[in-house]
Order: C-alpha cells, then structure tokens, then sequence
C-alpha cells in the first residue's frame, strides 16, 4: 500500500489526527487534518477529540499542543525539528526582563518552560491585538525584535524587545531592494511580507500578516500577481490551492527555507505514528504555567 494511505489508515486506527503548518512540503500537507498558521494550530489542537495528534512543524508548536492536551499523546514528526528562535529567549532571560515591572508578551515561538514565565502569549497573527488588550502603555515581547516593532507600531504602544535582536534567519534573507526590485518588474502586483521581516522591508510592503494571514489576502485580493516575503513552503500552497482554481501567479520575494521545517518528510509521519515515537512530554508544573499564558492568549483573540 502506499505510505500515504497507509498513514490514513493508520489514522483512523488509533483515532489520530495530524496538524500541518503551511511551510511543510506538499506531501505532508496532503495528508494533513487541519494546515494552518501558529494560532490556528493552536486553536485546532485546543479542541480536537483525538487521541494522538501528530504534529508536522517545529519543536515550540508541538509543545503548545503538547501543553493545552496534557492527557493526550502528542507526537512530532521529527525530532530534529527545533526552531532556533526558540533559543533565543531561555526562562530566566523572561524572568529577569519581568523586573522591569512590564507586562511580558511572549511569541509562541518559545519553550514551554519561557512561557510558564511570561503574562500571556501572542502569534504573528495577534501580536498587536495582545499588546492592545494589555493594561500597560509599554510592554515587553520577545524574542522576535521585528515582530516587538510591528506590534509597537500597530499599537501604538511602546514595546521593548527582549532580546534586544532576537530573530528569524530564514526572513532576515529579504531587503528592501527586493521590494523595489519587484515593484519595477511586476508593477501589477502587490507584495506581501511576514512580521517576521525587518521593518523596513514591512514598511514598503503593501500588507503585513501571519502565513494564513496572508494565504486569505492573497486569495481576497484583486491583483493577478502577488509578490510573497515569508518561506516558500506557503507560496507553493498559494500556487497549488489558489494559483490554478483564481488564475493568480505567486512570486517569492526571494527564495527562503525554513531548514527544520523541512526536516519533516512522510516516512517520518509513518514510523511515528506506527510506533507512536517522539512523544512531547512537558513537565506538570512548568505546563500548568504555560497553559496559562497560552489560554489567556486565546481569550483575546
Ligand atoms: P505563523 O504563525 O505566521 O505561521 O509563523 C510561524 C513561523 O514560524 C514563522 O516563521
Ligand atoms: Fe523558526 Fe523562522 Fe523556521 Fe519559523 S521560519 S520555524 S521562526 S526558523
């Protein structure tokens, strides 16, 4: 039988379901239950009624379906896969910043155990909304400097970076002659970009969301050709599910992969599942913690 079916099969055996994000290669979104952004995936597996969820992302998004379902099993695709922002903000780098006496937005992009420390979470989709929703004229959020700007210039509202520099490597690769680039070549088309991206490259962009933020722009949006600034795993979905079925040409602002997110491949999905492997376990307490910055996040919005 082939492995895609067979995944299928073994699916419905265990009663299991597999969350998808839109940077995974086709073949692993095929198979997929739900393919969504950070938030989505988070909201989907707040609510699933399955027994195991297998998760074909990175480390930090396994770990947030593994914190809201601490009775069932999750499982990651590949262990490997491990989002090095993450890194960039251990607990006690939380911990100490909250001295300040700010409240602290953590992107969901961190460890459990950073988000045990932090008042609530946010997404790329949300940042702004969080730092409105807060009773504080400054805050702090981290560890994506760019995303701190974003929420701080949507806002309106003074946001302090902590780090100071903490980043994405695979959205740092576009630059501002990129836009410009593009602009005099497809003078047609609109550009769309991550909130990962440096601001300056948000600033000439003509709209700036989350990957399915801008999955819906790009399927709204009356221009035949969009220019796209985030991995290229989303600009294939755009290709494969809105290109053909609208007529609409999606262009990368500049080629860019997310390496871990690659890691995951349909062999992986298979053994896993079969053999129930790489189980995400994360610590009661530390969960309980983080379970609360995670929920109050999706009280907001
Ligand atoms: P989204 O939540 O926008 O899908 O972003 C996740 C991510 O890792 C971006 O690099
Ligand atoms: Fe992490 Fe960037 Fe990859 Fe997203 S694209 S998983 S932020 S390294």
């Amino acid at each position: 039988m082939e492995l895609k079916e067979e995944i299928i099969r073994l699916k419905e055996e265990k009663n299991a379901v597999i969350l998808s994000h839109n940077y995974q290669n086709a073949e692993i979104q095929e198979i997929a239950d739900f393919i969504g952004d950070s938030l989505e995936l988070a909201r989907a597996a707040a609510k699933t009624k399955a027994d195991i969820i297998v998760f074909c992302g990175v480390d930090f998004m396994a770990e947030t379906a593994a914190t809201l379902n601490p009775d069932k099993l999750v499982l990651i695709a590949s262990r490997d896969a491990r989002c090095p922002m993450a890194a960039q903000l251990p607990p006690e780098r939380v911990r100490e910043a909250k001295n300040k006496g700010y409240p602290f937005v953590i992107y969901v992009n961190t460890y459990a155990a950073s988000k045990a420390e932090a008042d609530i979470c946010c997404t790329s989709a949300n940042a702004a909304e969080i730092v409105e929703s807060l009773d504080s004229e400054t805050v702090m959020l981290g560890p994506d400097a760019n995303l701190a700007r974003f929420a701080a210039r949507k806002s309106g509202k003074k946001v302090i970076a902590v780090p100071s520099h903490g980043y994405c490597y695979v959205h740092k690769v576009f630059r501002v002659e990129d836009i410009e680039n593009a602009r005099s070549k497809y003078p047609d088309a609109e550009i769309i970009v991550h909130p990962e991206c440096d601001a300056e490259v948000q600033l000439a962009a003509d709209f700036v969301g989350s990957t399915s933020q801008m999955y819906r722009y790009a399927e709204k949006s009356a221009a035949e050709r969009i220019v796209v600034g985030t991995e290229v795993g989303l600009i294939e979905r755009m290709r494969r599910e809105i290109g053909k079925e609208l007529g609409k040409e999606f262009i990368p602002l500049r080629h860019a992969t997310c390496i871990e997110m690659k890691l995951n491949t349909l062999g992986k999905v298979y053994d896993v599942l079969l053999n129930e492997k790489n189980p995400v376990r994360i610590d009661e307490e530390i969960a309980r913690r983080a379970r609360r910055s995670i929920e109050r996040m999706l009280e907001v919005v």
